[in-house]
């Protein structure tokens, strides 16, 4: 709800208390924006509920209401319309004092929320020891973007990468590291992931193979978890190399700086938690392993499903370390809000662990946990994203596959205008708008689904695209360049709403909270990417020649006006995607 509906509601709720008496002053008025302009801005659906409770007609309610609601500083008279629903359309006069009140505010009027949290973004939680590939995408992106927008919001936010460290995958790689790169152990210098994630390739092929280094791999995640020196440290370089690498593609893709702890973390902590769930009496030992029986999970047979705690031979699991987590994040980081922002294909492994965790007292109905699931990257042909070889596609060959496509094509674009750029500018673009059509693409979608990885969607200048979005932005500085014009100059100039659309850009720049408070609640960052595309088409109508109004040759005081307008759009767009994790540029 933005501070429009805000202070709407509160009108109403003085209007039924006096209506209808005091019982009623706390009514939600259920007020929606309407989708057809035709009907206003807002609508309050309340009369029909009301009526139904008060026995009369919701005509009638919403002719009482009207008597006693006045909203006339910010709406025009209200009508009735159908069955009984109020609608209001906002005065030009509001809107203009709304602009005017936001033009030289950082946060564009969007005031932080009353009830800041503290939230833990878990991501983006990749398996380390394996080079990034096209998996890593998803959880950055829409983590970071998540993570941006309720900071943004206001509240305390914790990015917790929960990497996955620990295991029988480093088991191979330390014996392999051991037996073939034993100065890997005296020096990290010498390696880089480049370098790991073929041994990581090879170790799995002789791990698959050749059944004496299995053992040997076996043994060294035996000695890892006994805590043998010799083999933490071989553990801790191939963890800190692989951050490393990692690291410079975050660096690229410009993800937010969050926290390292992996499931190592959590290793200490893993027999507490099997002894409180013990005391609990929630732990069964099944066939050797202890579990938690699951409610409303069934195997094939109908029979309850056990949540494995802890292994027969002693040893934990991924679900276990989660546990530990939960109880953690709860206990010592005081979360109140933890988002998992991960594939859909751990959805029971979160229903489960979450259960447990209710089950445990951990997760108490004040603290919401949260999977935030979405769906897989396809190729072209429907399946998941592959190499021609078969494997996942490197995340740095995607990127920078974008990257080159983008310079290629200013190339072209600055030899046919004879347009001369320094390599510096070309550079910079051309990393920008690749990285940021990426990002962008994988953000417009509902995360839900899975999408089509396409260069060429996702590059094309029209359309909910990132070039698309960041050429709105240039352009509207490319207009105070050509005017001469500083927009932090232009004041408190006082804006003036005449043309259509001129009014229903104002209306759509002031909307900027309600997409906000929406991914607050369901963490869709799609919205904010459709609202962009929106504001961004608003814009290219009021700016419309034929269309639009004229801005540069208008008359004063319309041409400053309108200039505000266009200011306000610019910063719209900047705050916007910023929230999207994605930077704008001046000129491109
Ligand atoms: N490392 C896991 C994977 O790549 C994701 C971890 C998600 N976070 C968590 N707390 N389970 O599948």
């Amino acid at each position: 709800m933005n501070a429009t509906q805000e202070q709407l509601k509160v009108k109403f709720q003085q209007a039924m208390g006096a209506a209808f008496g005091a019982e009623y002053a706390e009514t939600d008025p259920i007020l929606v924006s309407t989708n057809n302009p035709k009907f206003g801005d807002y609508q309050a659906n309340v009369s029909l509920s009301l009526g139904k409770k008060l026995g009369q007609q919701p005509r009638a309610i919403a002719l009482a209401i009207l008597e006693k609601l006045d909203v006339s500083d910010i709406c025009e008279p209200p009508e009735i319309a159908g069955p009984g629903f109020i609608n209001l359309k906002l005065k030009t006069t509001y809107l203009e004092a709304q602009l005017n009140a936001i033009q030289s505010d950082p946060r564009l009027g969007i005031a932080p929320t009353k009830n800041p949290k503290r939230v833990i973004v878990d991501y983006p939680s990749p398996n380390i020891a394996k080079e990034m590939h096209v998996g890593h995408l998803r959880p950055a992106v829409i983590g970071d973007c998540i993570s941006r927008i309720l900071e943004f919001v206001g509240d305390d936010v914790l990015r917790i990468s929960h990497v996955g460290d620990w295991g029988t995958p480093f088991g191979m790689l330390i014996a392999y590291l051991q037996t073939e790169y034993p100065e890997a152990l005296t020096t990290d210098e010498t390696l880089d992931l480049g370098d790991l994630s073929s041994f990581y390739r090879q170790a799995k092929k002789r791990f698959d193979t050749d059944e004496e280094f299995k053992e040997v791999a076996r043994q060294a995640v035996v000695q890892l978890q006994a805590g043998d020196e010799r083999t933490l440290l071989a553990w801790k370089i191939v963890c800190q190399l692989s951050s490393r690498a990692y690291q410079v593609i975050y660096n690229l893709m410009g993800i937010a700086p969050f926290i390292e702890r992996g499931e190592s973390f959590y290793n200490a902590l893993l027999p507490e938690v099997v002894e409180e769930l013990d005391k609990l009496r929630l732990l069964v030992e099944n066939q050797g392993a202890k579990c938690v029986f699951l409610e409303g999970f069934t195997n094939r047979d109908g029979e309850p499903l056990p949540l494995i705690v802890q292994k027969s031979d002693g040893g934990y699991n991924y679900a276990a370390t989660d546990l530990a987590a939960i109880r953690y994040r709860v206990k010592v980081d005081k979360a109140q809000r933890v988002i998992y922002p991960v594939g859909a294909e751990q959805t029971n492994h979160f229903a489960q662990i979450f259960q447990v965790g209710r089950r445990a007292g951990w997760i108490t109905d004040n603290i919401e946990f949260v999977h935030a699931p979405f769906g897989l990257v396809l190729g072209e042909d429907g399946q998941k994203l592959k190499t021609r070889s078969g494997d996942a596609v490197r995340l740095q060959d995607l990127l920078d596959g974008a990257i080159a496509k983008v310079r290629a094509d200013l190339e072209k674009r600055l030899q046919e205008d004879k347009r001369e750029e320094t390599e510096d500018f070309i550079n910079k673009v051309a990393e920008v708008v690749g990285v940021s059509a990426v990002k962008y693409a994988d953000l417009s979608q509902n995360r839900t689904s899975s999408y089509i990885f396409s260069y060429d969607k996702m590059l094309a200048l029209q359309g909910n695209t990132a070039p698309y979005m960041l050429y709105a932005y240039a352009r509207i500085q490319g207009i105070s360049r050509k005017g001469d014009i500083n927009f932090e100059q232009l004041g408190n100039a006082k804006v003036l709403l005449q043309h259509e659309t001129e009014i229903t850009l104002a209306k759509h720049i002031l909307q900027l909270d309600e997409v906000i408070s929406a991914i607050e609640q369901d963490l869709l960052p799609n919205r904010l990417c459709e609202y962009l595309f929106q504001l961004s088409q608003k814009f290219n109508v009021f700016y419309d020649r034929d269309r639009g109004v004229r801005v540069l040759d208008a008359e004063e005081p319309l041409r400053t006006s309108r200039l505000v307008l266009c200011d306000l759009t610019a910063k719209t767009l900047k705050l916007g995607l910023s929230l999207l994790g994605i930077e704008v540029l001046e000129r491109m």
